[in-house]
């Protein structure tokens, strides 16, 4: 596969403004890196508000201008000198968490976020390297961040043996990759019972299924029940709760199920502070454990004490690490997480770099779990 000498990519010139089409050079395969021509890119829910509607926003944003485009799929095009097994037309998923090579405390999400610490803005503040997402007919990427799949066992029909899944099913695993993270940093095990609240956004509906991959049962907490529906349809052991924030009831309501092991807190953006963190504290057994990954950015206040007695472990969990991709990606091959309809989900795909707009709208009207739209830069 040659690299023509020039790509297509969407760029975001300032946020509130719309994005350019633009053709630049196409980017070598610098020692360290692949250059990866992308065939479906996910696009969030969240972009119009993020990208388009919204001034910068002060916790979560990067220096324009820059490629969007946080998770995708696609094969691998060059490679450099240093690459040991990957091979030119390696499927393989794309994701943002870029970490410095010298330093993996300097973090950044490419086409996302530039990192909180001067080390991580370091990483997406190189123009060359990797600010830029995957809205672009090719991306440079890091080789450890080139994950490989098994494109016979995702992409293989049914009848020879394979999954059957189309390649923009794929993309979402980067969403799956943050729960996994989470759920192996307070090391979920089959059969537990952990509670997801909320469990209907785009991020918390993931880990609802990936929990469900894992053996879990989950109770799932939300106000929407055609979603709270959907996930239990499509996913062994979900039981979806509506609670009222009356904590005495709330805790009474997660309790019906019985012994409750842990709990996770996906409370979006939008809110100042997590949605039902007490009657979670409550309802979990003593010596539970509960991990925090939304990003609601106000303070809130906790039972000390009653933490204390019942000798809880929480910690907060952000993005994932190699490992817990690699792993991820295996429940996927192997069948037990479940990508694309066979989810549940609806995939509206087929989208040109040219109809973005499009795409940004169809995906934002649906902001719940359950709809997953795609550009596709390049058909195959
Ligand atoms: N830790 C990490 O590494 C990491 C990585 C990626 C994302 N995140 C963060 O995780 C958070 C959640 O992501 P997401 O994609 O799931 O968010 P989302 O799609 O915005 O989800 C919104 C969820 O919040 C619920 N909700 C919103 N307002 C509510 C209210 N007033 N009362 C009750 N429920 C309400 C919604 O319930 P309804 O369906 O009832 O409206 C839905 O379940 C985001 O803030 C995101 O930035 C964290």
């Amino acid at each position: 596969m040659s690299l023509p000498a020039t790509y297509r990519a969407l760029v975001c010139p300032e946020y509130g403004q719309p994005l350019t089409l633009t053709t630049r050079p196409t980017p070598g395969a610098v020692p360290g890196s692949a250059v990866v021509k992308v065939l479906s890119a996910l696009v969030d829910p969240s972009e119009k508000h993020r990208l388009l509607l919204n001034k910068r926003n002060p916790h979560f944003s990067q220096e324009p201008p820059f490629i969007p485009g946080n998770c995708a799929v696609g094969r691998v095009a060059a490679l450099a000198n240093d690459a040991t097994s990957l091979q030119v037309g390696q499927l393989v998923l794309l994701e943002c968490f870029v970490r410095g090579r010298d330093d993996p405390d300097a973090q950044a999400l490419r086409g996302v976020y530039e990192g909180h610490t001067p080390s991580g803005k370091r990483l997406t503040h190189q123009e060359d390297l990797w600010r830029d997402g995957f809205w672009a007919e090719y991306a440079r990427v890091p080789l450890e961040s080139c994950w490989r799949l098994d494109e016979k066992a995702l992409l293989g029909s049914v009848e020879q043996g394979g999954l059957g899944y189309k390649i923009s099913d794929i993309p979402f695993l980067a969403k799956h990759a943050v729960a996994y993270g989470a759920f192996r940093a307070i090391d979920l095990k089959a059969g537990e019972t952990i509670i997801i609240s909320p469990a209907t956004g785009s991020h918390s509906g993931a880990a609802v299924q990936v929990a469900s991959a894992m053996g879990a049962r989950v109770i799932a907490v939300g106000r929407n029940a055609d979603t709270l529906r959907r996930l239990s349809e499509s996913n062994a052991r979900v039981h979806g709760v509506s609670l009222t924030g009356d904590v005495e009831e709330d805790v009474r309501r997660l309790s019906q199920f019985g012994t409750i092991d842990a709990f996770m807190d996906y409370t979006p953006a939008s809110l100042k502070s997590p949605l039902h963190l007490r009657a979670c504290v409550l309802a979990v057994k003593s010596y539970g454990r509960g991990v925090l990954t939304g990003f609601p950015f106000g303070e809130f206040s906790l039972p000390y004490g009653l933490m204390i007695g019942k000798n809880l472990s929480i910690r907060a969990s952000y993005m994932y690490q190699a490992e817990d991709l690699r792993g991820l990606i295996k429940l996927a091959e192997r069948g037990l997480l479940k990508l694309g309809e066979s989810s549940g989900a609806e995939v509206i795909d087929g989208y040109t770099l040219e109809q973005h707009d499009e795409a940004i709208s169809k995906a934002d009207e649906h902001q719940a779990w359950g709809r997953q739209v795609s550009l596709q830069p390049f058909k195959e």
